[in-house]
């Protein structure tokens, strides 16, 4: 079996387990004062810290969410609730559904929206940020730190930079950021999200990072938790074994050695066939993705096979993959419909070495090569 598809997500570290387990034992609500209580604020303290320390920012700007999803829906709607009517938003045509489909709510809230192109290789054009920051004025720019599906990185501390000349608030995605590039990258914005599933840790447990000052509307009410920005008993478990990720990940990982190793793997899938392309290969991408086009196959034949062959890739983001519309990223960086379904991403991680990549590479440049025999006989047969 060889697992390819990092970017949805990963398994659970050792270093996550350990905290998970500890954290059953001290069972107790982290809000009661008694001692069952105090143990269990103790830990989430300790997790909180743990987070802050990888990205160097002060733990109390730290809020637990339930995952990159709801940091990313807190960040918008909370600012666009503080701003309250005639809130301004500016954003990009490539970002998670997350933040997508929290748009149609700002705009029911009584706010616009307008949208930064990206070019054919999904890079945002800064002199287009430029003149929107000008013209449009957007109380909040929000911009992920890496694109989950062709992991082009947009370039955070310019537009940090930007953002502060024309006084607008920056929120980043850095869900796909966080463990594969240096965190003094993505966390000057004011609003960074996190998840914990994306390097090691549990499933459903996240956090958005608030920078001291920043003005935001809590979205979630029923207690003073998280310093009243979150109300709602804290997913202690899962903070834990995000916490333990984190410092096991710090301990352990080396993004660079990823990096070599994917650039072994484009190389070979270059050398061995024709017709293919890496979007996005002319930008700054996170070291670990490759997200490629066999043109004129369609990616699910392709992770059909592979899948037989106990190998694990996706189409698209895992979230778009199961509905058969074709992957805004790709669309947005002018790619048709049919060439967006040609894609595959492959993206690699902890388990990854040489010769696995070699394997996938052999394996799909075999099945390429007999998909297209195939399809040329069918087409000459006709
Ligand atoms: C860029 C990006 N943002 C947000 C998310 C959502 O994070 P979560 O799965 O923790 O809700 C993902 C997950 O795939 C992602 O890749």
């Amino acid at each position: 079996m060889i697992y390819a598809d990092y970017n949805a997500t990963t398994p659970l570290s050792d270093g996550a387990k350990a905290w998970m387990i500890k954290s059953q034992e001290l069972w107790g609500n982290p809000s009661s004062s008694h001692r069952y209580g105090r143990k269990a604020l103790e830990l989430l303290n300790n997790a909180r810290e743990q987070v802050a320390s990888m990205l160097a920012v002060n733990p109390n700007d730290v809020v637990f969410t339930s995952g990159g999803s709801e940091a990313n829906t807190m960040a918008l709607l909370g600012t666009a609730l503080d701003f309250g009517p005639g809130f301004k938003l500016l954003t990009s045509k490539v970002e998670h559904s997350s933040i997508r489909d929290t748009l149609p709510l700002i705009t029911k809230m009584g706010g616009t929206v307008k949208f930064l192109s990206v070019d054919p290789n999904g890079q945002i054009n800064l002199n287009e940020l430029r003149e929107m920051l000008a013209d449009f004025k957007p109380h909040l720019v929000s911009l992920m730190t890496a694109n989950n599906e062709t992991g082009v990185v947009f370039p955070v501390p310019q537009v940090l930079d930007l953002c502060e000349e024309h006084s607008s608030m920056l929120h980043t995605d850095a869900v796909q950021g966080l463990g594969k590039l240096d965190p003094s990258f993505y966390r000057g914005a004011h609003l960074v999200s996190i998840s914990a599933h994306k390097i090691y840790g549990p499933k459903g447990v996240g956090a958005l990072v608030i920078r001291k000052g920043t003005k935001l509307t809590s979205t979630h009410y029923g207690g003073s938790q998280e310093i009243k920005r979150r109300g709602g008993t804290e997913n202690v478990i899962g903070i834990a074994g995000f916490g333990g990720a984190v410092e096991e990940f710090m301990r352990l990982e080396r993004p660079s050695d990823l990096k070599s190793i994917r650039d072994h793997f484009e190389s070979l899938m270059g050398r061995g066939m024709d017709g293919i392309s890496i979007q996005g290969v002319k930008e700054p991408r996170i070291p670990n993705t490759s997200n490629i086009r066999f043109h004129g196959i369609a990616s699910e034949v392709i992770l059909g096979a592979l899948d037989l062959d106990g190998i694990f890739v996706s189409a698209g983001s895992a979230c778009s993959s199961g509905s058969i519309s074709p992957s805004h990223v790709l669309l947005a960086m002018g790619l048709s419909e049919q060439a967006a379904r040609e894609c595959v991403r492959f993206s690699w991680g902890r388990s990854t070495n040489l010769n696995s990549v070699e394997e996938v590479a052999q394996t799909v440049i075999a099945h390429v090569a007999r998909i297209r025999a195939r399809n040329e006989l069918k087409s000459s047969s006709h």
